[in-house]
């Protein structure tokens, strides 16, 4: 699955946070590329358990929080928010509204968020929950003017069981 993390390089002005990363293994890359400044967060200490223990030692150099994303304290401003199929799940106005405030606390002004969602096309389901499809003119519209949309991309991902899903990718910038 294409990451729009990995394109961008590690800088010394600030970190990522992966919001509701579980267990994905975008921590790994990117530490693996020299990111430094890196935080997972997730809903399920069961999840962030499974990638610590893959992770080992290097886990250490990792802040994990273990937290629900609408009610949360961001403990710094970053300089990429990234989110793979978290935000569709938010099927709820106040949620989103809650998320968004989120998300302005935890970025550096001028800093990049990346989300992933399904797409117009797509599952309407993830997990067997309700989600919502994303296009460009939604998410710019749900994240609101204080966000320049930049990029966007499509991708057919094809999960373990062969069915195939259709990802809208984001990446707007934070004007504050
Ligand atoms: C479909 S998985 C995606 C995991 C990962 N981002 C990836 O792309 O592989 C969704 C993840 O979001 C987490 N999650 C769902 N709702 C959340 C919330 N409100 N706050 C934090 N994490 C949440 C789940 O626990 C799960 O790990």
């Amino acid at each position: 699955m294409i990451d729009l993390a990995l394109d961008s390089p590690p800088g010394p002005d600030g970190g990522l946070i992966d919001v509701g990363g579980g267990a994905s293994v975008l921590v790994d890359r990117l530490l693996a590329r020299g990111w430094s400044d890196i935080a997972v967060l997730d809903l399920a200490g069961n999840a962030l358990a499974h990638a610590k223990r893959r992770l080992d030692k290097q886990s250490a150099r990792v802040r994990w929080i273990e937290a629900d994303v609408t009610d949360f304290l961001p403990p710094k401003q970053y300089r990429i928010w990234h989110d793979r199929a978290v935000f569709h799940f938010l099927t709820d106005a106040a949620d989103r509204e809650a998320y968004v405030q989120r998300l302005m606390a935890g970025l550096v002004p001028d800093g990049h968020v990346i989300i992933a969602a399904f797409a117009p096309g797509g599952p309407t389901q993830c997990s067997g929950l309700d989600i919502v499809q994303y296009d460009a003119v939604r998410i710019k519209n749900t994240l609101g003017p204080a966000f320049d949309l930049e990029h966007e991309r499509q991708e057919v991902h094809l999960t373990p069981a062969g069915k195939e899903q259709l990802f809208g990718y984001f990446l707007l910038r934070y004007r504050e």
